[in-house]
């Protein structure tokens, strides 16, 4: 699994330990930034990651700002993109299982890093239900044109 991972500065020290746990776990991670705790823009970091899934370079995506909230609002404006903002090992498991979230943001400013590290294991082992209900749900997600 490819997966690609950002942070403003509210997530950098989170990314880099998320990235480090996740490499040596045999997880090929391209980081796109921030890379230090110097103020800047979680947009732009969003979006980076967000378009490197929806075009299918990478398979899942981890962002991280202060809140999460941030990041899962503007990765959630790119096509193809569903971004779950989790900050719990239950919610961790079941938007995989019944969303198939490709996009996991979180708030460092929310929960400490080893939490994080629990939270990104278990999205990224957790596979999509595949039951029909939720194929349902997602295909309304997918084709909603907004208004
Ligand atoms: C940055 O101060 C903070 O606003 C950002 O990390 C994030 O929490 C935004 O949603």
């Amino acid at each position: 699994m490819k997966i690609a991972i950002g942070a403003d500065h509210g997530g950098f020290e989170h990314k880099e330990a998320i990235k480090k746990h996740l490499t040596e776990r045999g997880f090929e991670c391209k980081d796109f930034g921030t890379f230090s705790s110097e103020g800047t823009d979680y947009n732009d970091y969003a979006i980076l990651v967000a378009k490197s899934v929806s075009s299918h370079e990478f398979d899942r995506g981890i962002l991280i700002c202060g809140t999460g909230v941030g990041m899962s609002i503007m990765a959630n404006k790119v096509r193809g993109i569903r971004a779950a903002l989790v900050h719990d090992l239950f919610t961790a498991e079941a938007t995989r299982l019944h969303n198939d979230s490709n996009v996991l943001t979180m708030g460092a400013r929310v929960i400490d890093i080893e939490l994080a590290i629990k939270i990104a294991d278990v999205w990224v082992d957790t596979e999509f239900s595949n039951e029909e209900r939720h194929i349902r749900r997602i295909s309304k997600i997918d084709h909603y044109k907004g208004e």
